[in-house]
């Protein structure tokens, strides 16, 4: 008899009234039960709907009752149909989208006895459309703490502070998220979760995101953990030479139980394009015969075994360790850097002392031609020299100019003398 209902809403009328007219034919009399009564519903924990309702009057000695319930979510029928002999049933909620409960009574195997008309109860979303909290997502950081983040709805204002709260089975009461962040927009919470080692199953965490003001729409979601497994970032990443093997090593996970984790390791000689990767299940790894010349670098990071956690996240990458040195390339390429620095320095320091060497050493002889020149005045052919000398080189100037005013000492004090003679 059920089965019409399961079909969704939009046949649903049709189909059942098909349904009834096929049994009503088959049955004698075709006596309609009575709906259950006073349906309501309270929340039991966050997120968790308990709705109860009373039963029928009227049932017959011979009918074995049952409720049968649905739920529509947005005017969607969830694929959660149920049926039961208790008077009550759990329900999630998402308190941001319209809910709407139906449940009604049938007589179990009776084709005499018509169902019950459904009896509906609904769930109506509170606050400002849009105003709820968005894009929420959680990892489970080394089966330690959950970090979730989420961001402001279109239609509250950037700076609304959501609160998060969380509850799974195993919890007496719901528990409110106290290590709140903010970060570019983004909001969030990070909170303890841990399990006994032994336990390979894990209860669902339901989540609640809510601000203190009525207007603000609050969200529930539920998050699977196994599925959100990250692991810490592998530690202490050690090399060492083993003959021409490189032994590498990184420390074990505490927080994993034995062979949940696949560590991947990833090293490149020179250029990191040239990367490879190594798959190993435990937390060492020998790479053969490497070039003892190289320089090689390695990382590692792990990642959730699927015979373990259903989950695709990869811890980030550890520091990069390397070993073997390029000694020789590194000191070639210092050389030859530092040695025409050097030789370059060290010519000009000489140059400079040199002249300077020259000058105290070996003063210029004035030249019998010079002293002629100035004598009679011929200075075009002086000046024509010095220009030409400046175009040359414009750091020696200093010097040449010293040069010239000694030699002008010289050549006044050796011009005295022929003045004294004549
Ligand atoms: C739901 O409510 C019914 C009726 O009050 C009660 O008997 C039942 O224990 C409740 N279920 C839970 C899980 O609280
Ligand atoms: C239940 O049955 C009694 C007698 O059989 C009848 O008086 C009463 O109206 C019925 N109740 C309803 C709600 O039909
Ligand atoms: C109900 O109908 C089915 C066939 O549709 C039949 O096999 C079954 O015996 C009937 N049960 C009763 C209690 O009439
Ligand atoms: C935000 O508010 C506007 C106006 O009330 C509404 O049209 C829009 O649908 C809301 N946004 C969401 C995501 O509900
Ligand atoms: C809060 O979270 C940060 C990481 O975001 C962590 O470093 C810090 O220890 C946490 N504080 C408490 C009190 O748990």
């Amino acid at each position: 008899m059920g089965t019409a209902g399961a079909m969704g809403t939009a046949g649903l009328p049709l189909l059942l009234t098909v349904c009834w007219l096929g049994t009503a034919g088959a049955a004698t009399g075709g006596k309609v039960l009575l709906p259950p009564s006073n349906l309501s519903y309270s929340f039991v924990q966050i997120c968790t709907l308990n709705w109860t309702w009373n039963p029928p009057e009227n049932v017959s000695s011979g009918c074995d009752l049952e409720y049968s319930s649905e739920v529509v979510i947005d005017e969607v029928l969830q694929d959660s149909r149920a049926w039961s002999k208790s008077r009550f049933r759990l329900t999630e909620t998402c308190l941001n989208e319209e809910m709407r409960f139906k449940v009604r009574s049938e007589c179990k195997q009776d084709n005499s006895t018509q169902p019950s008309r459904w009896l509906e109860a609904s769930l109506l979303p509170k606050g400002v459309p849009g105003s709820a909290a968005v894009n929420l997502s959680c990892v489970w950081h080394n089966l330690e703490s959950m970090a979730c983040t989420w961001r402001a709805g279109e239609n509250a204002s950037r700076d609304t502070s959501y609160t998060l709260h969380y509850w799974f089975d195993g919890l007496d009461s719901s528990h409110k998220c106290s290590n709140h962040s903010v970060h570019q927009g983004i909001s969030g919470c990070i909170f303890p979760l841990s399990f006994p080692n032994v336990t390979r199953s894990y209860p669902a965490v339901r989540l609640l995101l809510r601000a203190d003001s009525e207007a603000i729409r609050p969200v529930c979601a539920s998050a699977n953990p196994t599925t959100l497994v990250k692991p810490a970032t592998p530690e202490q990443l050690t090399l060492s030479k083993v003959k021409d093997d490189i032994y590498v090593e990184w420390s074990e996970s505490e927080t994993f139980p034995d062979n949940c984790l696949v560590y991947e390791v990833k090293y490149h000689t020179g250029d990191s394009a040239s990367a490879r990767i190594i798959q190993v299940e435990s937390n060492s790894l020998s790479v053969p015969s490497v070039d003892p010349k190289s320089k090689y670098t390695f990382k590692v990071r792990a990642n959730p075994k699927p015979e373990c956690y259903s989950s695709h996240l990869y811890s980030d990458w550890s520091q990069e360790e390397s070993i073997g040195e390029e000694l020789g390339s590194a000191f070639h390429s210092v050389l030859l850097i530092t040695i025409p620095l050097l030789v370059a320095v060290s010519t000009i320091i000489l140059l400079v002392y040199l002249k300077r060497l020259k000058i105290l050493i070996l003063p210029p002889i004035p030249e019998p031609r010079e002293i002629l020149k100035h004598m009679f005045g011929e200075q075009n052919e002086d000046s024509q020299s010095s220009a030409k000398e400046d175009s040359m080189d414009t750091c020696h100037r200093f010097g040449k100019e010293e040069e010239i005013h000694s030699l002008i000492v010289t050549e006044t004090s050796v011009a005295a003398n022929p003045d004294k003679e004549t």
